[in-house]
């Protein structure tokens, strides 16, 4: 017996630009993904305001889920999937974002992913918006910079509400919506492209810019919340944060302090404002700090107020330190960066892996909001190698999910009503910082390399079957020496 509820819904996730590509076909327009070409580990990826000749754009092809969604699907069934979280290309439904119209070709290829998931009794869980917006609205708007994006983003969402009524009950109206309170967030969430930005990694920041944005997608996704609860009062909405875990260094109270206040920005903000539907108190005197005005029409209070989420998501890959003292040694992690904490490891790309701080994680989330929750990403990216006789003996995925899972179990007994796990690539897929495909998340093996050959052949992995067991045992077989 595990302490998993026996409802609870195991499963996988995957965004459409890591995935999907036909990034030309049936209709689809430009986003912001495909102009990004690939980086790596030590290379920063560039974004393009043209797509270029002679560049590599990871996107374009993915690994073909487009086309092989069917197999995909089956495999996620074969490993006995409850919920599979992939995201709507924005682009497929509406190529630049201001047709009138929507793009039939688009919606008829979600129609297909969709009842392929609910054949095998699979619940969707749809991200609206992942890391890629229509390139057209960067280009006449600076992405959410402008106001006008909330409209054209609500026009989207209703599109897929109406058409995916009854079929699609979980909703996340955008991913990592927290990404936008540091630079990185610029292009791929919010769409802004300032002058001087050619790096991914490093990108020209205005700040009251990017806060702006990040307003218009707070409006945006609570009017998408009130709109899809009024076309289906059987619609669930989630808010999705990139958590990255804040331990303060030492007990310092400088430390503390300091930790507290960027867990409060980083972590809790985007939170705050959608779960309950006002902007907390700590912000304006960040905002006083760093000489942010927003602009918030006094309609915006309201909207706020009346489109909050019902459950929270999230990511969790790592944690890391805040110290006062910056001689300290930085660590690595995506989007939300510390210090190194000499208690952990790390992994090939120098994630801190922290099981136990997702335990914590998740007692501070729910202490906080006391609403379901669910985990929307949560894996290891590692380098695999396929044997001679074709195995791929990834134990070590094994065993960082394992401990996680170990971890969730763990903060359920201490009360949190977790309601879902969907392990972040579930199939190998392009990496959304460094467009590699060397970094392997996946149960799902993908030929498919960065110089760009490979058959695009699945292979299981040794974790698939390992997976396939733990859904069957509902988390109590986790097999390992732990
Ligand atoms: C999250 C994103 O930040 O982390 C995913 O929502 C991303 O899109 C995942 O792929 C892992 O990051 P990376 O850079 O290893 O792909």
């Amino acid at each position: 017996m595990s302490g998993f509820p026996q409802n609870f819904y195991w499963g996988g996730a995957v965004a459409a630009n890591q995935v999907e590509g036909g990034f030309d076909e049936g209709g689809k327009g430009i986003s912001c993904a495909d102009m990004c070409t690939g980086g790596s580990h030590t290379k920063s990826r560039k974004i393009t305001k043209k797509p270029e000749a002679d560049a590599y754009y990871p996107s374009h092809m993915a690994v073909d889920f487009y086309h092989r969604y069917k197999e995909d699907i089956a495999l996620f069934a074969e490993m006995g999937f409850k919920m599979f979280r992939f995201s709507i290309a924005w682009t497929r439904i509406f190529p630049t974002g201001l047709e009138e119209n929507a793009n039939e070709e688009g919606l008829l290829f979600y129609d297909k992913v969709i009842d392929e998931c609910r054949k095998y009794k699979i619940e969707p869980l749809v991200t609206i918006s992942h890391y890629e917006m229509p390139f057209a609205l960067v280009e006449k708007y600076n992405g959410w910079a402008s106001r006008a994006c909330i409209d054209l983003y609500v026009k989207y969402a209703k599109v897929l509400f109406e058409r995916y009524k009854g079929k699609v009950k979980y909703w996340i109206t955008f991913n990592e919506i927290n990404s936008a309170v540091t630079p990185v967030g610029n292009f791929v969430s919010l769409g802004i492209l300032n002058e001087g930005t050619e790096d991914f990694l490093n990108q020209s920041d205005d700040p009251g810019l990017r806060f702006q944005g990040l307003h218009h997608q707070f409006v945006a996704s609570a009017l998408a919340v009130s709109a899809g609860r009024a076309i289906d009062a059987g619609n669930h909405f989630g808010c999705m944060i990139c958590y990255v875990t804040k331990y303060p260094y030492s007990c310092n109270p400088d430390d503390i302090v300091k930790a507290q206040q960027e867990n409060q920005i980083q972590n809790h903000f985007c939170g705050d404002v959608q779960v309950r539907g006002e902007y907390p108190v700590y912000m304006k005197r960040y905002f006083k700090d760093n000489n942010i005005q927003l602009e918030i029409n006094p309609e915006d209070v309201a909207i706020l107020k009346t489109g909050c989420v019902d459950y929270y998501s999230f990511s969790y890959y790592t944690s890391t330190c805040v110290s006062t003292d910056t001689t300290k040694e930085k660590a690595q992690g995506n989007i939300i960066a510390g210090y190194k904490n000499p208690y952990l490891k790390a992994s090939d790309w120098g994630w801190q892996i922290d099981p136990k701080g997702l335990r914590y994680t998740l007692n501070e989330i729910y202490g906080r909001y006391r609403i379901p929750v669910i985990l929307a990403e949560n894996g290891l990216g590692a380098y695999d190698r396929v044997e001679e006789d074709g195995s791929i003996q990834d134990d070590y995925r094994i065993e960082y999910l394992a401990q996680h899972i170990r971890q969730m179990e763990e903060a359920i007994k201490d009360g949190v009503d977790l309601i879902a796990y969907t392990a972040w690539g579930c199939i190998d897929l392009i990496s959304a910082a460094t467009g590699e495909m060397a970094k392997r998340y996946g149960f799902i093996y993908v030929d498919k390399h960065d110089d760009g050959t490979g058959d695009l052949s699945r292979k299981k992995k040794k974790s698939f079957d390992w997976y396939k067991k733990v859904i069957a045992s509902n988390g109590a077989d986790l097999l390992t020496n732990e």
